[in-house]
């Protein structure tokens, strides 16, 4: 009989574990912890998720050219860059000649984002940023014509914060597009993981009247893109 307890008590904690390291990313611990976890994964970051960036030409790719391509000369911010696939994708695009930025708290992350720079000959065009994304105070109000946020905003400490501040430094007309769990998937991240509805009416509380919401990546995220009035 203890054995079957013992046993049952194991595989709960690993449950357990797997849910707030693997799915939680250690967001229920705090930014140092979801550091830890982003410096420990690094470096096979874009590995494990290559089956998902293959397609990023289309699927990020199209979005980021409706925003920006009556405005090929406006800076652009990706919070909670990671190793650079926004501004990665954008520094390629030849038609794209604004100032490109990329924030995230993970140093080791950044790391991978510059490398992945040098290869592809656009270390000049992108400048990278530690920090964390519910404090932009770097930037003042309407720096940038797009703002990305991109599979990050669910591990943010203060998310409503940092909505607030993607939207303060986003330019009259510009667009911010932020990806968020489907309905389904964002259960398993109670009081983390928002949900595009929740989004939009946040951004409607912002005075946002234009916010479009779109399947994207199987069905795991939608993609909430809204333009600033
Ligand atoms: C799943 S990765 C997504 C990276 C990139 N946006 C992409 O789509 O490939 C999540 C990223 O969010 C970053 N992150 C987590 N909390 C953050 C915070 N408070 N501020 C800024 N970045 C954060 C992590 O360091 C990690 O690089």
């Amino acid at each position: 009989m203890i054995w079957i307890w013992l046993l049952s008590s194991v595989v709960v904690g690993l449950g357990l574990l797997y849910w707030l390291i693997i799915i939680g990313e250690g967001s229920y611990f705090g930014r140092g912890v979801v550091r830890w976890i982003y410096s420990r994964g690094a470096s096979i970051y874009d590995r494990v998720r290559s089956n998902v960036t293959i397609h990023d030409e289309v699927h990020l790719g199209g979005p980021l050219r409706v925003a920006l391509m009556a405005m090929p000369y406006a800076a652009t911010l990706d919070v909670g860059t990671g190793t650079g696939r926004v501004p990665l994708l954008l520094a390629q695009e030849t038609w794209f000649h604004g100032a490109i930025h990329g924030l995230d708290l993970t140093a080791a992350m950044l790391a991978q984002a510059q490398i992945k720079a040098q290869h592809a000959k656009v270390t000049e065009r992108i400048q990278w940023h530690e920090g964390s994304g519910d404090n932009l105070q770097r930037w003042p109000d309407q720096s940038f014509g797009v703002v990305t946020c991109l599979e990050a905003l669910e591990y943010f400490p203060r998310p409503r914060r940092a909505i607030a501040e993607m939207w303060r430094v986003l330019q009259p007309e510009g667009t911010l597009i932020i990806s968020t769990w489907t309905p389904r998937h964002a259960r398993w991240l109670p009081g983390k993981a928002w949900t595009a509805q929740q989004l939009q009416q946040l951004l409607q509380s912002f005075g946002c009247c234009d916010c479009e919401i779109r399947p994207w990546q199987a069905d795991a995220y939608e993609l909430v893109i809204a333009v600033k009035p």
